[in-house]
């Protein structure tokens, strides 16, 4: 903001001397040397200011420009091919962006071709005849997992202060921000500036979200996440502190699991723009519902279902693998398998397993429920699946009295050894003591402050003893 600053003095004491100078010639007589004097410092002006234009990022935006880049910064086109590294000799951080330094990210235009999208719909197409499930399942997470970012929908601060990110290098900075409708991350490298736009947003928020860009039929990870507890920009999960990275592809394993639909094109990271169906949808459970649509659309006294797969009424390893598709974090989508599994197929036709729970490309986080609540008693002794808990049609996240209420489906108070000492308060949350929440290393983000494990809760259900302490301290506060 200095430089904006900087141009209104140059302005407000121009308009100081223009009056000065008319004063002067009052007197009927032509000052030649006053008027030199004006047209040279219109002339001053005219420069100071096509210099601060060319360095004002809302002016240049306009042009699909970004701040040409200072001679003291070097930048090269990484041995790949694929992105510009910009640096500077004396630093070790850097800058990654898979566009040419001084340009900004281009979006493709849509191909204006009808994109296949394999006979998915997304969920606003069931609503005619499924609006009682529809209307709860637009508030859940699994819904808002994708979304485009209009201002409203973005739930980090672009404004106020907090809208900035420092990180331990200090030629590096962060600020989010807002202009003509569009929120943009706007990056300082030393003097430099440059910005690219937030256009999806992944993540329902209720953790975090993060943001996505188009550069051509490409899509990339921005830097700069959100995080709401503590409600702070951070790094992305696996991004350096002190880097700015605007290169990391999108591929199409992270879409597998956070939208209904992408027609995959080619690696690491093209896709057909228009074929994008946000949001997890009924679909990634039920099948697609082109079929199924059609039919009831043709034969509307029909009350049988057809073309539709309920996962509940498959056995239950079936059952499992459909929610197996996002909810393990071991896994990842054979070569151009991504979005193939139909419920009622087994997951490793489609997956490949993947050694432990490691940072590797598409096992980024998640706690990895299924394996984990497969180790419990509870799991092991009935038929137990995710549907004996979670209603996916509605949010329920923070409801422990009513997941408590699913517990005494099969159990019974004096089951628990706590009765005695807690009486009717047992029933209010069985949860806090035997599924606690717990940090997990796969969710791992470096932050200005060190590394950040948002917590999960744990599906292996079980006594807990250290869990037990900690929630009867928190209830006699
Ligand atoms: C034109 C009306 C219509 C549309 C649109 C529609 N359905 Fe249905 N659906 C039906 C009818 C009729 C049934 C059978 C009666 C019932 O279960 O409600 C049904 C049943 C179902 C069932 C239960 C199947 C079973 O075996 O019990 C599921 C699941 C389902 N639909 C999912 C969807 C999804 C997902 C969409 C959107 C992609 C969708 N439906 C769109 C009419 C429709
Ligand atoms: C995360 C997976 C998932 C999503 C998303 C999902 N469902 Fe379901 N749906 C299920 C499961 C599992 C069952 C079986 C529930 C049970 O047996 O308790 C089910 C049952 C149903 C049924 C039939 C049984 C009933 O309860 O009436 C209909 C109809 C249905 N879903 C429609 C939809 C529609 C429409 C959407 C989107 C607006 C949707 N579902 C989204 C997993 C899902
Ligand atoms: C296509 C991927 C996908 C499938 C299939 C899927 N989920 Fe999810 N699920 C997600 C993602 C991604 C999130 C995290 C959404 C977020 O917060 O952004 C999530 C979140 C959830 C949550 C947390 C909701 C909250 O508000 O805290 C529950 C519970 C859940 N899923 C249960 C299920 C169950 C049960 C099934 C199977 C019937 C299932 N999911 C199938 C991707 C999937
Ligand atoms: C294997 C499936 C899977 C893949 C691949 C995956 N995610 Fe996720 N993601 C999840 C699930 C499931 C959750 C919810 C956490 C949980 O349930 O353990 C989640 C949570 C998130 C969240 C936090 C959402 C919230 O507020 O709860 C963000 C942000 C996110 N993922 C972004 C990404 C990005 C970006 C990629 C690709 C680089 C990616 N994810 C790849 C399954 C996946
Ligand atoms: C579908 C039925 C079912 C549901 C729902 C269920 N359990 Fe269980 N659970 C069992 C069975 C069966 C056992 C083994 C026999 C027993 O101990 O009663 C068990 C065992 C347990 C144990 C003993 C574990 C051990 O290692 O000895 C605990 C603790 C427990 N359940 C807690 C819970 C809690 C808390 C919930 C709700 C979040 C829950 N259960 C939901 C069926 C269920
Ligand atoms: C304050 C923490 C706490 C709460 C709340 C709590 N439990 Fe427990 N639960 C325990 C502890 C600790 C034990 C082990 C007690 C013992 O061995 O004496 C236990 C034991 C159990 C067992 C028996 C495990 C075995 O060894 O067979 C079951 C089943 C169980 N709880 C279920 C529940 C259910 C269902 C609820 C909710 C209605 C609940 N618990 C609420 C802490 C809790
Ligand atoms: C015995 C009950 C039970 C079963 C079975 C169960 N869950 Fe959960 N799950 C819970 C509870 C309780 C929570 C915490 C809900 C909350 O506080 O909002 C939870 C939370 C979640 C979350 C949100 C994670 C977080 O920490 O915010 C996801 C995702 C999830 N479950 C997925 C699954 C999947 C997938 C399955 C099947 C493999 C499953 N759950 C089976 C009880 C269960």
């Amino acid at each position: 903001m200095k430089r904006n600053l900087f141009l209104l003095v140059a302005v407000i004491a121009g308009i100081g001397v223009f009056y000065l100078s008319r004063d002067d010639s009052d007197n009927g007589t032509v000052d030649v040397a006053a008027l030199a004097r004006e047209r040279a410092r219109k002339e001053a002006a005219a420069e100071a200011n096509a210099i601060a234009n060319q360095l004002d990022l809302s002016v240049l935006a306009k042009q699909g420009k970004s701040q040409p880049l200072p001679e003291y910064l070097a930048s090269d086109v990484d041995p790949s091919g694929r992105f510009w590294l910009v640096g500077n000799p004396e630093s070790e951080f850097g800058v990654e962006i898979p566009f040419e330094p001084g340009n900004l990210p281009a979006a493709m235009e849509g191909r204006g071709t009808r994109p296949n999208k394999a006979g998915f719909l997304g969920a606003d197409s069931c609503q005619e005849c499924h609006a009682d499930k529809y209307d709860s399942f637009v508030e859940t997470a699994h819904h808002r997992t994708s979304r485009i970012a209009n201002l409203d929908e973005i739930s980090g601060p672009l404004s106020g202060g907090k809208n900035r990110m420092r990180t331990l290098h200090p030629e590096i900075g962060f600020e989010m921000l807002e202009r003509d409708e569009v929120a943009y991350q706007r990056v300082s490298f030393f003097d430099w500036q440059f910005e690219v736009p937030m256009q999806l947003i992944m993540g329902s928020s209720k953790m975090a979200e993060t943001y996505l860009y188009w550069h051509g039929d490409r899509l990339f990870q921005l830097n700069c996440t959100y995080l709401s507890e503590p409600d702070a920009w951070i790094n992305s999960p696996g991004y350096l502190d002190g880097d700015a990275a605007y290169a990391r592809p999108i591929q199409s394993g992270c879409l597998d699991c956070h939208t209904t639909y992408a027609a995959f094109e080619k690696d690491p990271n093209h896709f057909d723009p228009d074929s994008l169906i946000l949001g997890v949808s009924c679909e990634r459970c039920h099948g697609p519902g082109q079929q199924h649509v059609d039919y009831h659309h043709s034969h509307p006294n029909d009350k049988k279902s057809q073309f539709m797969v309920v996962p509940s009424k498959l056995s239950r390893e079936r059952e499992m693998d459909v929610c197996g598709q996002c909810h393990t974090g071991d896994k990842a989508p054979k070569a151009a398998e991504a979005f193939g599994f139909r419920p009622g197929d087994r997951l490793e036709d489609h997956y490949d397993e993947l050694e432990g729970h490691d940072d590797s490309a598409n096992s980024v986080h998640t706690s990895n429920q299924i394996a984990r609540l497969a180790l419990s008693t509870c799991f092991k002794e009935s038929e137990m699946a995710c549907v004996q808990c979670h209603d996916p049609h509605k949010n329920e996240r923070g409801l422990s009295q009513v997941f408590s209420q699913r517990c005494l489906k099969c159990h019974q108070e004096e089951h628990c050894g706590m009765q005695e000492e807690l009486g009717p308060k047992l029933s209010e949350n069985c949860i806090d003591c035997h599924m606690p929440k717990r940090a997990t290393a796969n969710l791992r983000v470096e932050t200005i402050g060190g590394q950040v494990f948002p917590p999960l809760r744990d599906h292996y259900i079980r006594v807990d003893k250290e869990a037990t302490g900690k929630y009867l301290d928190s209830i006699k506060q």
